[in-house]
């Protein structure tokens, strides 16, 4: 099925919002240290979720599998991701969104400071658009550093996988990772801070 064959005429409106909360990311203010190496965001990546993904949702809460369901019952039809550098970042950002007028947010999961017990570390925010051309939509943000992205990203694709050999090794190699990379990610926060006494 096609995003309009699920979506319908609601297509444009999830497009209008998944723009409006992109535009609104890029006025994000980053003073990236005089390096656009250093910028706190790196880049966002965005997705109206596909139909069947949604379906497949729907069936699992046990609502009807329709576009007024999606949009009503679910909170990620419109989902954007923001890629950052540091950790604290993903505070910054999440406190400047938090403090934004055209979106209020309704729920946050802290996956960082509290990480899931496969060592997924992301922060998510359930916001609602209360202005512009996204108004009247729930969408959902998420924000993570950029390895931990890499790591989750490969984690994710088991998901899809049916079948998966050594499958519990794989989840415990993913796990080790995810937990070197938070500590590793630690440890650069803190050489930057060290460098940043010198600026
Ligand atoms: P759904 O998983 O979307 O039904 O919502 P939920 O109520 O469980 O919310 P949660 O915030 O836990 O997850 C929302 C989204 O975050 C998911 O749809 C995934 O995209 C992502 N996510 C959550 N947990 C994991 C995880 O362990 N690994 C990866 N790779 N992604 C995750
Ligand atoms: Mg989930």
């Amino acid at each position: 099925m096609t995003e309009q064959e699920f979506y319908g005429e609601q297509l444009p409106h999830l497009e209008a919002a998944k723009k409006q909360l992109l535009d609104m990311i890029a006025e994000y203010p980053d003073t990236g240290m005089g390096d656009s190496r250093m910028h706190a965001i790196m880049y966002c990546t965005s997705r109206i979720k596909s139909p069947d993904s949604m379906i497949a949702k729907l069936k699992k809460h046990g609502v009807p599998a329709d576009c007024h369901s999606a949009l009503t019952m679910v909170n990620d039809a419109v989902g954007v991701r923001i890629i950052c550098s540091f950790f604290d970042d993903v505070y910054r950002i999440a406190d400047w969104l938090g403090a934004r007028d055209e979106i209020s947010i309704r729920e946050t999961k802290d996956y960082v400071s509290y990480p899931k017990a496969n060592g997924y570390r992301s922060y998510h925010i359930i916001l609602d658009i209360t202005d512009g051309p996204g108004a009247g939509l729930t969408c959902e943000i998420q924000i993570r550093t950029i390895d931990i992205d890499f790591c989750a990203s490969l984690e994710h694709q088991m998901k899809y996988k049916h079948e998966i050999r050594h499958e519990a090794l794989i989840r415990d190699e993913l796990k080790r990772c995810a937990d070197e990379i938070a500590s590793i990610d630690l440890s650069m926060q803190t050489i930057r801070d060290l460098l940043a006494e010198d600026f």
